[in-house]
This record gives structure tokens, sequence and C-alpha cells, in this order.
């Protein structure tokens, strides 16, 4: 490693969002040039809740990313309806890799989410058998909760009892956004993990309100303050392999966020590994990226290494101020500001 180049070991995206139709076409091929794997999300409309749904799904984004080497790794969306064979069919399956839990109501498209976390206890139990992990978005929906506060109190009212009923089922506590986050996958020594995503690394708060209202730096779990972020990348450029990227690029078209009601969401995917290479360098810490990029993740959920390698430099350029999709457009992360690394 010299100070203006940077190599290694091809990262993976622990945690995307690829959509379908147009937007697919435009985010897939993105992702692929950079990443190996990724973990895709399934709250699509209607959402991925069976094997033969995410078959499919798989299919369109490998015809999306067809000039590339990525391989897409699916995910189930958990309801209260899902029945315990599905979970049987997903792991016959072998590219469903994990199944995802939203709060009902937390987040986008999260309305056929599960609305008592007792009411799937069937299909965690079959799921902890099978040895597929669960991706947890960690936040309570309680009106009467704070959303600053909403993953914290997710922490105590949720994951602490979860983790006492299922001990063996391995867990990712998703886009951790608090020191309360960071702490409590620090005192479990086994079977959870953490993804981070960029903006929680190099922004708080602050960043939606400054000089107006930004809702392009409008995400859930909601960017927190700075004593958090502080913590994130603390635990991030720690080398405690209990941390890993998962970038939550979520792309919403331009018109869908500067809205009345905007949707949570920042799309991050067209300059992924740059914005956390930024980060772990503001932090004098770029020697620890590729244990966090490529690294943590891979051995969490039991696959190998790359042996490819990717190349940053040290090569100021500027991120577009808009990327058309048809006759709409998306606003990237970070629009028109210039950007120190570039991914070769
Ligand atoms: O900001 C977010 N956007 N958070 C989520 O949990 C979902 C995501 C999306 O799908 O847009
Ligand atoms: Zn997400």
């Amino acid at each position: 490693m010299s100070s203006d180049s940077l190599t290694i070991i091809q990262p993976d995206d622990w945690h995307l969002h690829l959509r379908d139709g147009e937007m697919m076409q435009l985010v897939a091929p993105m992702t692929a040039k950079q990443f190996g794997r990724a973990i895709v999300m399934p709250n699509l409309r209607p959402p991925i809740t069976t094997a033969d749904q995410a078959l499919k799904y798989r299919e369109s984004i490998l015809k999306a990313t067809f000039d590339s080497e990525f391989l897409p790794l699916m995910t189930l969306y958990l309801t209260d309806n899902t029945e315990v064979e599905e979970i049987d069919k997903a792991k016959a399956s072998s590219f469903i890799k994990a199944v995802k839990y939203y709060p009902a109501g937390a987040t986008t498209n999260s309305d056929s989410g599960v609305t008592r976390i007792d009411n799937v206890y069937p299909v965690l139990e079959r799921m902890q058998d099978l040895a597929i992990p669960l991706l947890l978005h960690g936040e309570v929906t309680d009106e009467h909760v704070d959303v600053f506060d909403r993953e914290a109190v997710f922490i105590d009212r949720i994951l602490i009892p979860l983790r006492q009923k299922f001990p063996e089922l391995k867990m990712v506590l998703e886009h951790i956004t608090t020191q309360q986050g960071v702490d409590y996958v620090l005192s479990q020594d086994k079977n959870l993990g953490a993804t981070i995503t960029p903006q929680h690394l190099l922004l708080n708060r602050n960043a939606i309100f400054k000089g107006g209202i930004n809702p392009h730096h409008y995400c859930l779990p909601i960017l927190k303050r700075e004593i958090h972020r502080e913590a994130l990348v603390k635990a991030a450029t720690s080398g405690d392999p209990r941390f890993f990227l998962g970038t939550d690029s979520a792309p919403h078209t331009q018109i869908n966020k500067e809205s009345a009601c905007g949707c949570a969401g920042i799309f991050s995917a067209h300059a992924a590994i740059e914005f956390y290479a930024l980060a772990f360098e503001r932090a004098g810490a770029l020697h620890q990226l590729e244990a966090f990029a490529s690294f943590h993740g891979a051995d969490f959920y039991g696959f190998s290494r790359h042996s490819k390698t990717i190349t940053i430099k040290k090569e100021p350029w500027t991120i577009p101020s808009e990327i058309n999709i048809g006759k709409a457009k998306i606003i990237p992360f970070m629009a028109g500001e210039e950007l120190s690394w570039k991914i070769s």
C-alpha cells in the first residue's frame, strides 16, 4: 500500500437494494463493477417471500449483470404468514442465503413485515436448525418511541430476548447507527454480526438539516448524533470481525425523495468502496479497509474470500450531480462533491 494507491481483495456488499425493472438495469451493474457478491434485499413490491420468487429475481439480476462475475445472494422477506416449509425450500435452493426481518411499517415496502416477533418463532426455529441467518432491520415502530431511539429500544425489547430464545441462530444487525448497537454486538461472542453503511460513517444527523431540509440524507435508520458516528467509525476500523461492509444502497427517484412525504434511502452504489475509503482514510485506518470490506462478511457467512483484487487510487473526481433513469433522475450520495478516491 502506497499512500495514493490501495489494492485489496475484492469486497462484497452484505446489504444491498437492487430494486427491479429499469432501476435494477441501471444500478445492478454499478455494484457488479466493484463487488464480487451482494446480499440482495427482498423488499420489492410485491416482496420476495418465496423461494420461487427469489429464483426469478436472481435470474433477472444475473441478466442485468451478465458481463461480470457478480454473484447475487438472495434473501426471503419474512412475514407473519411465512411457512416453515418455505425455509426448507430456501435451504434446498442453495442460492438463498438469509431471511430478512422488517418490523411491519418500519421502512420502505415493509407493510408486509412481521407484526409480532412471536408470530415467526416456528420459522426462526427452523432457520436455527438449518443454519440460515436472520437479517434484522433493528428498529421498533412503536409511535411512542422517538425516531432517534428506535434502534436502542429494539435491542432491549426485541433483540436481547430473541438471542436468548435462539442462541444458535446466526443474526446480522443490519445498518447499525448507534453506540448502543456497537456495544451490544461487542457484548456477544458468537452468532451476531453487524453491517455499517457509508453514510453512517461519514455523516451525522446535522447533514439532514444543513442549510435547509436535505431529503437525500434521509434514510432509515436515520442518521444519528456525532458520538454515534464516532462509535461506528471506531467499530468499522477496529479490525473486529463482527463488523462488515453493507452499503444499504437504496435508490429512489428524485421525485420520490423530494416530496412532501419523501422516501427513505440513500443511493451509494455508484462509488461505494470509494466512500468507505474516504471514511477509513479520515480515521487514519485505510489498512483496516480490506478486512472490513472483503474478509469479515465472507467469514461470517461461511463463504471463501475472493482471490481477485481491486485497486483504488488517490485521484480526485467529481460525483455527478444526477444520474438519468429514463425520464427520471436519481440523486446519488455526495452528488456534485469531489471524492479523493477512485476505483481503477
Ligand atoms: O433508508 C432505507 N431505505 N432504509 C431501509 O430500511 C429500506 C431502504 C429502501 O428500501 O429504500
Ligand atoms: Zn436496507
